[in-house]
């Protein structure tokens, strides 16, 4: 089977207050989207990249990669999961059903190539697949819902991990499992979650906790700090 990418990059990036969106942000004068989709576009694994692109994005036609030929891009859609579908459907003439596709956020570029290449190989043999994951450093509380949040519980973490990415999944079982998650109106924050509810359960895969995603204004300084020791 062939390895296939997927960035999603038609988020607009409302929390980070910025006038234009995250993956645009500039770290050491590079777009964001730029330094995620080189880390990963290294690796040489790919057979070919999608990047599905918000109907107003201005951005594109100025990054490093809309001159590299390995790199298609679509329109996104409303969701997250609209654009990864979308992309899904842009690759499909190109696909065959047991090919990997790996979806990784625009705004993850401290991904590390040791980390995809871990996923990658304790994955390949797999017939569904999985994700980076890191486990959860932090006690974790439940709050009790009202207007001022008081304790309800203190959440055991030993079991509990934050979903990364990229995440691996063979690629008809990714089309049908979000497909299937949409019509049910199942919430999908990452593709994972759409196997699950299809009952393919995913494998995690330890990765770096500091692959982190640019969320809000801080994140931008850690992640230039991270790249510089990468
Ligand atoms: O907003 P959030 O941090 O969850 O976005 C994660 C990734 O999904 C980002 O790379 C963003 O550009 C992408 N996204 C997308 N289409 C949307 C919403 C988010 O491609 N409609």
């Amino acid at each position: 089977p062939k390895y296939w990418l997927i960035v999603p990059a038609a988020g607009i990036g409302q929390r980070m207050k910025a006038e234009y969106p995250k993956q645009y942000l500039r770290i050491n004068n590079r777009f964001i989207l730029d330094i995620t989709l080189s880390r990963l576009m290294d690796s040489g694994l790919f057979a070919g990249c999608m990047v599905p692109l918000n109907a107003d994005d201005q951005w594109w036609p100025e990054s490093d990669a809309s001159s590299d030929d390995r790199i298609q891009t679509c329109s996104g859609g409303t969701e997250r999961v609209d654009s990864v579908l979308s992309a899904l459907y842009a690759l499909n003439e190109q696909v065959a059903a047991d090919d990997w596709v790996l979806v990784h956020d625009a705004a993850r570029p401290c991904v590390h190539s040791a980390d995809l290449a871990n996923l990658v190989s304790t994955l390949s043999d797999h017939s569904v697949g999985g994700l980076l994951a890191a486990p959860v450093a932090d006690t974790l509380k439940k709050a009790r819902p009202g207007s001022e949040a008081t304790v309800s519980e203190t959440v055991d973490r030993s079991q509990l991990w934050r979903a990364l990415t990229p995440q691996m999944f063979r690629y008809s079982l990714l089309v049908n499992a979000l497909e299937t998650a949409l019509k049910e109106g199942v919430p999908v924050t990452d593709e994972s979650s759409a196997m699950e509810f299809s009952g393919n359960m995913p494998v995690l895969v330890e990765g770096r906790p500091d692959n982190i995603k640019i969320t809000v204004p801080a994140d931008l300084d850690l992640a230039g700090f991270i790249l510089g020791r990468l």
